[in-house]
């Protein structure tokens, strides 16, 4: 297809005439069929609602077939709309526009829906199960048509994947506002988000599905290294830290996907199980796994090879988790630290597969038989526990990977509580990335080439390089480590192949390293070193961008980790400080309910405008979380704010004082 009709097939949105149906594609990999949950009444009106994107004369056919997309697949998605041209990113002069910047959010999009990126593409799910970017094709088509024809003058609103509208505004306001999943408080469980979902007017935006942030399980690469490593430190000390060391988990799906590739860069042998042959298939074929078994007598036998030889191999086990845990305590393989990747936030509906279901009877019993399938799902946690407590009684490190592991574990009833009520176990947050990471300001920050072209990824890698050197020789003893790793990780990037999708890259770097990283790509932009614009943004895992209390915000212990105002007000002063576009969800990660957060884009053009508005965003965007983390009594934060301030005039923030903790304990005995 030549770049003027697809030009023409973006602006024209919504076709006018009828397209054929599309048939039901088996080579991809699509999402579970969700649960049967509206009445009829509101089956009816679901229906009511997606007509709404049509006109009256598609009515007729339509009725019948979203009625029928709502009963085989539990939502309608509208797949007679999913266009004929490939999804991916492109150079972001391909395609059409007024607004330069909304040709890059439309690139950031397209590559969250490319059938190599995205997890259930035709379903336009990117990661996560459920992390959608749009609820239906029409909203894909009617978005990416307002963004093919806005100005600078005005902003797109989008709520939860729903195109509402293009609005005045000006130059300086972001171009693009996205909210997603965002409920009156007492409307945020698991079966509203199924009923309100299926309705059509909410989705799970889940982090950088629905804020078009997401570049592939790259993203997710550095800060698993990041914590594998650690993991490793913490068990072994720093000279044992390479060689034989065994790292056992699940999932290889899209997060999860990244810890064989992480594993191997941190020096360590990995056996990730995974049940879903498709997903496991991908990453061997991406070459992110070295070897593949299906069989635990042999798995067993390859591991005491591996140990002994003290190899660095990543395996695959096509298989359930359950089993190699159970399966490595009867043998006695010593696991030195331990995880689990399934999709916990979404336990009822194809997250976790429980052991002693194969993987198709799973699929069919979500749907068919709910009540009894979540039986099945804590009836296995509660053996996971079982057998990783067996491990964790002979010295292996286990910690939960964010993915509500401990939390649904607790309410299976599995053995996973001190007697004090607390999780025996802690998330990797508690710590390893809040400590080590968050606190310091350090977090997902990435770019991505608009041009598209690997050779401006290979100059910005460079320019970051030489920057993080720079800012190496004055750092504080303290974050000399974490600098250290991270020159080393940009520096190995380009040659470990970890580009999927859009000419993205991922480093984890402070405040003071992303000014320093953005306003040096500004200028390349300026002086046309780089060809296009280059887009930044970060995860909204971060450490201002999410409150969690089980994840991202766990190691705040003054009480407040229960609150969401750091990642709401993160947001708001993001966008008036100069971000091209901001998101706020409610879920991601964790689950719907259990988190707000929230990120932006910021696409530089190497205007001396976009320079002003870089250091003052990105300036709030971690400084803000330092502030709470140090309110919070973190004394890393502490220490971080202490020197931001310093060197920012007009930064006065509250600071805490400490407390002789004896003086309460004798007053409150
Ligand atoms: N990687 C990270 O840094 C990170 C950070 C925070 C949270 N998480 C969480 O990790 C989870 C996984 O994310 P994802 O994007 O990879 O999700 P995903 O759904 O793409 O992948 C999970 C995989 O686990 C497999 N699986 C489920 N049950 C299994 C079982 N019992 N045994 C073996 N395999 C099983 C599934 O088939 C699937 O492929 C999510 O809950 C996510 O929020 C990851």
């Amino acid at each position: 297809m030549t770049t003027d009709i697809f030009r023409r097939l973006i602006m024209q949105g919504i076709p006018s005439a009828l397209p054929h149906p599309r048939p039901f594609d088996n080579s991809i990999n699509h999402a579970p069929r969700r649960k049967d949950i509206l009445t009829k009444d509101e089956k009816k009106l679901a229906v009511r609602n997606a007509l709404r994107y049509f006109p009256g004369e598609f009515h007729k056919v339509l009725a019948i077939e979203f009625a029928e997309e709502l009963k085989d697949y539990g939502r309608i998605y509208m797949y007679r709309f999913r266009p004929e041209y490939e999804i991916k990113a492109r150079p972001i002069d391909d395609y059409p526009y007024r607004s330069r910047n909304a040709a890059a959010i439309m690139m950031m999009i397209s590559n969250n829906l490319d059938n190599a990126v995205a997890q259930h593409p035709h379903e336009l799910i990117t990661y996560g199960g459920n992390g959608a970017v749009f609820q239906n094709w029409a909203q894909y088509l009617l978005t990416m048509k307002y963004l093919s024809e806005m100005t600078d003058e005005q902003t797109l609103v989008m709520y939860s994947g729903h195109p509402l509208g293009l609005f005045p505004s000006h130059k300086d306001a972001p171009r693009v506002v996205v909210s997603n999943g965002i409920m009156v408080p007492n409307y945020s469980s698991r079966d509203d988000l199924e009923r309100f979902n299926a309705l059509g007017v909410t989705q799970y935006g889940q982090m950088t599905a629905g804020s078009y942030m997401y570049i592939g399980p790259q993203g997710i690469v550095h800060g698993t290294t990041i914590t594998i490593l650690n993991a490793v430190r913490k068990t072994s000390g720093r000279e044992g830290a390479r060689g034989g060391k065994l790292f056992v988990s699940s999932g290889l799906g899209g997060m999860s996907g990244a810890q064989p590739k992480a594993a191997s860069i941190a020096g360590v042998i990995s056996v990730i199980a995974e049940v879903n042959y498709k997903a496991l298939k991908t990453r061997y074929e991406q070459g992110w796994i070295d070897e593949v078994t299906e069989n635990a007598g042999d798995l067993v036998r390859r591991v005491r090879i591996a140990k002994e030889k003290k190899e660095t191999v990543s395996i695959a086990f096509h298989g359930n988790i359950v089993e190699v845990w159970e399966t490595f305590a009867d043998e006695d393989i010593f696991i030195d630290i331990g995880s689990d990747q399934t999709s916990l936030h979404n336990p009822w509906a194809g997250g976790y597969y429980p052991a002693g279901l194969s993987f198709e009877e799973a699929n069919t019993m979500m749907a068919a038989d709910p009540d009894l399938f979540r039986k099945h799902v804590k009836k296995s946690l509660v053996r996971q526990v079982d057998a990783i407590n067996r491990h964790t009684a002979r010295g292996t490190y286990f910690f939960d990977y964010g993915n509500a592991f401990l939390l649904e574990a607790s309410r299976a009833g599995a053995d996973i509580l001190n007697p004090d009520g607390e999780f025996r176990y802690p998330s990797y947050v508690q710590d390893i990335m809040g400590p080590v990471c968050f606190d310091y300001g350090f977090g997902p920050f990435r770019w991505v080439c608009c041009s598209n072209d690997p050779s401006d990824l290979e100059k910005t890698d460079s320019i970051a390089i030489k920057v993080m050197e720079r800012l190496l020789k004055k750092s504080p003893a303290r974050i000399k480590e974490q600098m250290t790793d991270n020159i080393h990780w940009i520096r190995e990037a380009g040659r470990n192949r970890l580009v999927v999708g859009s000419q993205a890259r991922i480093l984890y770097t402070d405040a003071e390293g992303r000014i320093a990283i953005a306003s040096a790509f500004n200028k390349a932009v300026r002086d046309g070193i780089i060809k296009a614009p280059v887009v930044i943004g970060r995860d909204h895992h971060d450490v201002s961008g999410t409150d969690s209390p089980f994840r991202e915000t766990s190691n705040i212990y003054d009480g407040s980790k229960f609150t969401a105002d750091m990642a709401v007000q993160n947001v708001i002063g993001d966008s008036f400080r100069g971000a091209t576009w901001v998101s706020l969800h409610n879920g991601g990660g964790v689950g719907w309910g259990e988190v707000i957060n929230g990120g932006f884009g910021m696409v530089l053009d190497g205007s001396p405008a976009t320079g002003r508005k870089l250091k003052m965003m990105l300036h709030w965007d971690v400084n803000n979380g330092i502030a709470r983390r140090s309110w919070a009594r973190n004394e890393g934060a502490m220490f971080t704010l202490k020197r931001e301030m310093e060197r920012t005039p007009g930064m006065k923030v509250t600071l805490p004082n400490l407390v002789d903790d004896n003086l309460i304990n004798d007053i409150l005995k």
